[in-house]
C-alpha cells in the first residue's frame, strides 16, 4: 500500500482524477468502479473538467457501481445511481451500455450478487477501484467484522452508516441495508484508490493504515494489498506517525 498526502481536498481531488483520466489514456477500455460520497464529488467535478478540456474518451471503459441502498428506488436523489449518473457518467459521455450498477430494487439478493461478480470476472476484474472509508473503517458496505473474504454481498448498515448516509438523501429516506462489492473483489483490483479528507476522517485513517490488519476496521486490509494508494489531505493524514 502507498501513500500520498495532499495540502487541501482540491488538490487531493486533482491528483485522483488525473490518476483516472491517465488509467484510461493508457487502456481506453479500462474497467473502473466508482464510489458515491461526500469525499470524491470533487474528484469527479474535476474529472469531468480535464476529461472535456483533454477531450478525454470514456467510449470504451466499463464502469461498476461499489455499492448501493437496497428497498431505495434508483431515481431518488441520493442513491448510487442517480449520483453516478449526474457526477460521472453523464458528464464523461458514458453510455447505460457501459455501466453495471447493483439494482437496489431487487426481489432476489443472491441472484443479483451472482450477476454482479460474474459481470466483473467477464470484464476480467477492476483496473481502478476509486474508494471513500468511512467513519468506522467500512469501504463500501462492508462494515466492521464483515469477512474478507466475500464478494457482493448485501449488509446490515451500522448506526454510523445510517446516520451519514442519510446526508446524501435530500428528504428523510428509510434505509436499513445495502448490497456492495466485497472485499475480496477489491483485493483483487489493479488499483484500489482509497481518499480521505478532513480532520473527522483522521482517526480512522490512523487505525486503517498503521493499526492491525482487522475485520473490525475493513479498510485496515488494503495495507495487504500491494496496489493500494491512500490518497488523503493533510487534515485526514494529521495522526499518522509514520
Ligand atoms: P464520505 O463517505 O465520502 O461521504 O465521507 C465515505 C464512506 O462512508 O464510505
Amino acid at each position: 500500500m502507498k501513500q500520498q498526502i495532499f495540502n487541501d481536498y482540491e488538490t487531493l481531488s486533482s491528483a485522483a482524477a488525473d490518476l483516472v483520466l491517465e488509467t484510461v489514456k493508457q487502456n481506453p477500455g479500462a474497467v473502473l468502479c466508482f464510489a458515491t460520497g461526500n469525499t470524491p464529488a470533487g474528484t469527479y467535478r474535476l474529472l469531468a473538467e480535464k476529461a472535456r478540456a483533454q477531450a478525454a474518451d470514456f467510449g470504451q471503459c466499463f464502469c461498476f457501481g461499489l455499492d448501493e441502498w437496497l428497498g431505495v428506488p434508483p431515481e431518488k436523489n441520493g442513491t448510487c445511481h442517480q449520483i453516478l449518473h449526474e457526477q460521472v457518467f453523464k458528464p464523461l459521455g458514458i453510455q447505460s451500455s457501459q455501466v453495471h450498477l447493483f439494482d437496489g430494487m431487487t426481489t432476489d439478493i443472491p441472484a443479483e450478487c451472482k450477476k454482479m461478480n460474474e459481470m466483473i470476472r467477464q470484464k476480467g476484474g477492476i483496473d481502478l477501484a476509486l474508494v471513500g472509508i468511512g467513519l468506522n473503517g467500512h469501504i463500501g458496505f462492508n462494515e466492521p467484522g464483515v469477512s474478507f473474504a466475500l464478494e457482493a454481498h448485501a449488509q446490515e448498515l451500522h448506526d454510523s452508516t445510517l446516520a451519514s448516509g442519510q446526508h446524501y438523501f435530500s428528504e428523510p429516506t428509510p434505509i436499513s441495508r445495502g448490497l456492495t462489492l466485497g472485499l475480496a473483489q477489491l483485493m483483487k483490483a489493479r488499483i484500489t484508490l482509497l481518499l480521505a479528507s478532513g480532520s473527522g476522517k483522521a482517526p480512522i485513517i490512523e487505525k486503517a493504515l498503521e493499526g492491525p490488519v482487522t475485520s473490525e476496521v475493513p479498510a485496515s486490509l488494503l495495507q495487504q494489498h500491494e496496489r493500494a494508494l491512500v490518497m488523503m489531505d493533510k487534515a485526514a493524514a494529521a495522526h499518522l506517525t509514520k
